[in-house]
C-alpha cells in the first residue's frame, strides 16, 4: 500500500478544480474562434455565420481537449457543446425553461458539478454481492459514501436487519428520495452531508461507488480515519497505485468489480472479503 506524501497534499490544494479546467478549455476555444471570425466577417461587412462558427468552436475545443489528454467523455462534451447550443437556440424555447432544467439537474447532480461524481446506481447483482460480504458480520457499522437514492442501503438493511447503516448524500433531490424510501428503517441513519466532512473512524465497512476522480483523495482520508482491520469497498474504481486485498468480479452485464481494501491491523469485528459464491 502506498502512503500520501506532503507533495501529494500540495498538489491537491494548489491545482485548479477539474470543472474550472473544462470551463477554461471551452472558453479558450470560443475566444480563439470569435477573435478570428468577428474581425474577418466584420471587415467584410457580413453577418457572422453561426452554424459554421459553432462547428469551428466545437472543433477547436475538441482539439484542445485531445491535446490536454482530457477523458474521452469530456472530449465529446467539448466537441458537441457549441454546435448543440446553436441548434437549441433555433428552437426558440423560453429561457426560463433552461433555468428550470438547470435547477432540477443540479438538485440531482450536485456531486457531478462539484467533484465529478454523478448519480448512477449500484445494480442488483452488486447489492447481493455486498449482502453476501456483510453476512459474516451482521452487526457491522456500514456506510455508503454518496448513497444516491438509498437503492443500495435499503436492500442491505432489509436482508441484514442487525446492520447499523449510514447513508451520506449531498444532492438535495436524491437525498429527499432516499429519505422517503428509508423512513421505515430505524437502523438506517440517512444523512444530508458532504462525504468529505464525515469521519470514517466509526465504521467497520465503508462502501463507495463514485468515479475515478476522487479516489486518490478518498484513499488519503480512509488511511487517516478508518480503524485498523476495517474494510473499504469501492465499486468499479480502484485506488490508483494501491493493490486491492481482494477483487470480486461479478457476473453482471457490466462485469462489475468490487475492490476490497483491508486497513492494516486487527479489527474488533471481522468482515471477510470473500467471493459472493463462496
Ligand atoms: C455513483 S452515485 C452512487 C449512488 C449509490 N451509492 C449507489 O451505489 O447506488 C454517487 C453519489 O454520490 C453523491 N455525491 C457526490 N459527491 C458527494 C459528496 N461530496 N458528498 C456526498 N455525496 C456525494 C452523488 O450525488 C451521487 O448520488
Amino acid at each position: 500500500m502506498t502512503n500520501a506524501t506532503p507533495n501529494d497534499e500540495l498538489s491537491v490544494q494548489t491545482s485548479p478544480s477539474p470543472l474550472f479546467k473544462q470551463f477554461a478549455l471551452q472558453a479558450a476555444a470560443t475566444l480563439v474562434v470569435l477573435s478570428l471570425a468577428w474581425p474577418y466577417f466584420g471587415l467584410r461587412n457580413e453577418p457572422l455565420p453561426w452554424p459554421e462558427t459553432a462547428l469551428g468552436i466545437g472543433s477547436i475545443a475538441w482539439m484542445l481537449a485531445r491535446l490536454t489528454h482530457q477523458p474521452s467523455w469530456w472530449q465529446v462534451i467539448h466537441a458537441s457543446f457549441a454546435p448543440l447550443a446553436w441548434a437549441v437556440s433555433l428552437l426558440d424555447i423560453d429561457p426560463a425553461w433552461f433555468f428550470v432544467a438547470f435547477t432540477v439537474l443540479l438538485l440531482f447532480f450536485r456531486g457531478a458539478a462539484h467533484g465529478q461524481i454523478p448519480l448512477y446506481l449500484t445494480n442488483v447483482t452488486t447489492t447481493e454481492a455486498l449482502i453476501s460480504l456483510l453476512k459474516s458480520s451482521p452487526g457491522a457499522r456500514f456506510v455508503d459514501l454518496g448513497a444516491g437514492i438509498g437503492s443500495t442501503i435499503k436492500p442491505i438493511c432489509r436482508a441484514l436487519p442487525l446492520i447499523k447503516a449510514t447513508g451520506i448524500e449531498n444532492a438535495p433531490a436524491s437525498w429527499l428520495i432516499g429519505w422517503l424510501r428509508t423512513r421505515g428503517f430505524p437502523h438506517i441513519n440517512w444523512r444530508m452531508a458532504n462525504l468529505w466532512q464525515v469521519s470514517l473512524a466509526d465504521f467497520d465497512v465503508v462502501y463507495a461507488f463514485l468515479s475515478p476522480v476522487p479516489m486518490p483523495e478518498l484513499w488519503r482520508k480512509i488511511q487517516q480515519e478508518m480503524a485498523p482491520g476495517s474494510l473499504f469497498i469501492s465499486n468499479s474504481f480502484a485506488v490508483p497505485g494501491v493493490e486491492a486485498d481482494e477483487v470480486l468480479e461479478l457476473d453482471d452485464g457490466r462485469q462489475t468489480r468490487l475492490y476490497c481494501y483491508r486497513l492494516p491491523g486487527t479489527a474488533n469485528s471481522t468482515i471477510k472479503a470473500e467471493s459472493p459464491a463462496e
